[in-house]
């Protein structure tokens, strides 16, 4: 009651990436209730440019079989290309959060082979029972993605105030060419990202971590 923190606030610090799930699938009216307060985000023109695939049950197993298979066999080939590199204090941040986890489920610096089987968790979906594919018109460009971002986090939220825990994934995006295949998505397309999302396996050291945020005067130059 004396809580100063709003409501979304105290939501937002609920959701985390969770990086193992329990097997057990989400309804399907769940599922429906997320999309349908997701959609609320704005998005330019309010051309709500996201599609959505949605895997459940034997379509994730088959899905997670053959983008293991993928990830062992193809090079990455993303529709978004991925950054050229992280430098400074972006860097920082990516080494930070990629040690904590590193750090909860015991792989020690220099561990190459552990930090690959990590790596490779992401192409077994973390065991979710669901994943979404996100795609935008590849005519919107920066902003057909932009506007997806804005809905990948809206879909993070929905699912964490109904104990639905996510991962944004674009480790599975970086599999795009697969995933036109697999899911017959066509080229005029791009795939954004993928959530996968579950239960959470609560007592997985990779859920026993969590996430640092830089403080307001480190993000805004106040002007006036
Ligand atoms: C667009 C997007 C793509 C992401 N891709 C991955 C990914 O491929 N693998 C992964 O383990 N985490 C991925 N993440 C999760 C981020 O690492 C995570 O959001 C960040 O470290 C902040 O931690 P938190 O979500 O637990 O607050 C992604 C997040 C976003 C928003």
């Amino acid at each position: 009651m004396n809580d100063p923190r709003s409501e979304l606030d105290r939501l937002m610090s609920r959701r985390w990436s969770c990086r193992a799930f329990r097997p057990d699938p989400v309804p399907r009216s769940r599922i429906e209730r997320i999309v349908e307060t997701a959609q609320k985000v704005p998005s330019w023109c309010n051309a709500q440019p996201w599609q959505l695939v949605i895997t459940s049950g034997a379509e994730t197993e088959r899905l997670r079989a053959a983008l293991m298979h993928e990830a062992e066999t193809a090079a990455p080939s993303p529709d978004l290309p991925h950054p050229d590199r992280y430098a400074g204090i972006y860097l920082d941040r990516r080494r930070e959060t990629g040690w904590a986890l590193y750090d909860a489920v015991g792989v020690r610096k220099g561990d190459r082979a552990g930090s690959a089987r990590q790596a490779m968790r992401n192409f077994a979906l973390f065991d979710a029972p669901h994943c979404a594919i996100i795609t935008a018109p590849r005519d919107l460009g920066a902003y057909g993605a932009v506007d997806c971002g804005g809905f990948v986090t809206a879909f993070t939220l929905a699912a964490a105030e109904c104990g639905v825990a996510t991962i944004a994934q674009a480790a599975v995006a970086s599999h795009a060419p697969f995933l036109h295949r697999h899911f017959d998505i066509p080229d005029d397309r791009l795939i954004i990202c993928a959530i996968s999302f579950g239960y959470a396996d609560e007592v997985h050291p990779a859920n026993r971590f969590r996430t640092t945020r830089a403080d307001v005067q480190d993000v805004v130059d106040w002007r006036g």
